[in-house]
C-alpha cells in the first residue's frame, strides 16, 4: 500500500440487499465503533432502494455510502435510471461507474462511463471508475494495454482537479475465488499509476487505485499491502459485516 494515500475499502452489494440486510450495517457500525478504529475509509454501495437508510445508519460510525451506477445525464426522460444528484440527495458521497457487470449487461462503453463519471463529479460525488481485463485478454498478454485503453477512455479530464478513484477488477477474478498473483497485481497497479501520473502530473500520485475481484478475509492482508494498492472494492465478502470488517482490519 502506498502510505501517503489514506486507504479506502468499499463494499459493492450489487443486486443484493433487502431491508433486512440493514442489520449488517448496524453490525458493521458496532464493530467499527467498539473495535480498533479503522485505518481505512469505509464505503458501502448498497442497492439504491436502501441507500438513504444505509446513509442514516452508517453516519454515526463513519460508514460512507455510494451508489452503484448513475446516468450520464443530469435529469430527464430516462425511465428507471438514477441521476448522480439523486444519489447525492440520498446522502451518497461516492458512486461506482463502469463496473464490468454494467459494461457487459448494458453495453456500457468507455465514453459512456466517462460521461457518468463527469456527472458524478458535477453532483459532488467521487466516482469509483472500474477497469479490468477478461481472462482471454490476460492470457494473450493484453491485460495492461486493455486497462490502459479503458483508463484513457473512461477517466475524465476533471480527474486532474476533482477526486476520483480507480478500481482495477480483473473480470475473471470477480466472484470466482481466483485472484491474480501478487506480481501481476503489482505490475498492473504500477502501470495504472504510471498512466495516471503521466496524464495528471500534479495529482496522479495521489489518486487511489483499489483492487477488486475475490478480495476475501483470507487474502486481504497480502493484497492490500501491495505497492499502489490503496484499498479494495469488495463484492461477496462485503455482504456479511464480520467478513467485511476483517478485510477493513487487514489494512
Ligand atoms: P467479488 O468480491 O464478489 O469477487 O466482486 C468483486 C466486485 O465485482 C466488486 O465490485
Amino acid at each position: 500500500m502506498t502510505t501517503s494515500i489514506s486507504p479506502l475499502i468499499a463494499g459493492n452489494w450489487k443486486m443484493n440487499g433487502l431491508r433486512g440486510a440493514l442489520d449488517e450495517i448496524s453490525t458493521l457500525a458496532g464493530l467499527l465503533t467498539t473495535g480498533e478504529s479503522p485505518r481505512a475509509l469505509v464505503v458501502i454501495c448498497p442497492p439504491a432502494t436502501i441507500l438513504s437508510e444505509v446513509c442514516q445508519l452508517g453516519a454515526t460510525s463513519g460508514i460512507l455510502a455510494g451508489g452503484q451506477d448513475c446516468h450520464s445525464q443530469a435529469a430527464g426522460a430516462h425511465t428507471g435510471d438514477i441521476s448522480a444528484s439523486m444519489l447525492a440527495d440520498a446522502g451518497a458521497q461516492y458512486v461506482i461507474v463502469g463496473h464490468s457487470e454494467r459494461r457487459a449487461d448494458h453495453g456500457e462503453t468507455d465514453a459512456l462511463v466517462r460521461a457518468k463519471a463527469e456527472q458524478a463529479i458535477g453532483a459532488g460525488l467521487k466516482p469509483i471508475i472500474c477497469v479490468g481485463e477478461t481472462e482471454a485478454q490476460r492470457d494473450s498478454g493484453q491485460a495492461e494495454s486493455v486497462v490502459a485503453e479503458q483508463l484513457t477512455g473512461s477517466v475524465p479530464d476533471a480527474a486532474g482537479v476533482h477526486e476520483v478513484i480507480i478500481a482495477y477488477e480483473p473480470i475473471w477474478a470477480i466472484g470466482t475465488g481466483r485472484t491474480p498473483t501478487i506480481d501481476d497485481i503489482t505490475r498492473m497497479h504500477a502501470s495504472i499509476r504510471q498512466q495516471l501520473v503521466s496524464r495528471f502530473p500534479e495529482t496522479g500520485m495521489s489518486i487511489r487505485i483499489l483492487y477488486g475481484g475475490s478480495l476475501k478475509p483470507q487474502n486481504a492482508r497480502e493484497i492490500l499491502s501491495v505497492d499502489n494498492v490503496n484499498g479494495g472494492l469488495v463484492g461477496g465478502a462485503s455482504l456479511l459485516a464480520k467478513d467485511f470488517y476483517t478485510i477493513i482490519s487487514a489494512v
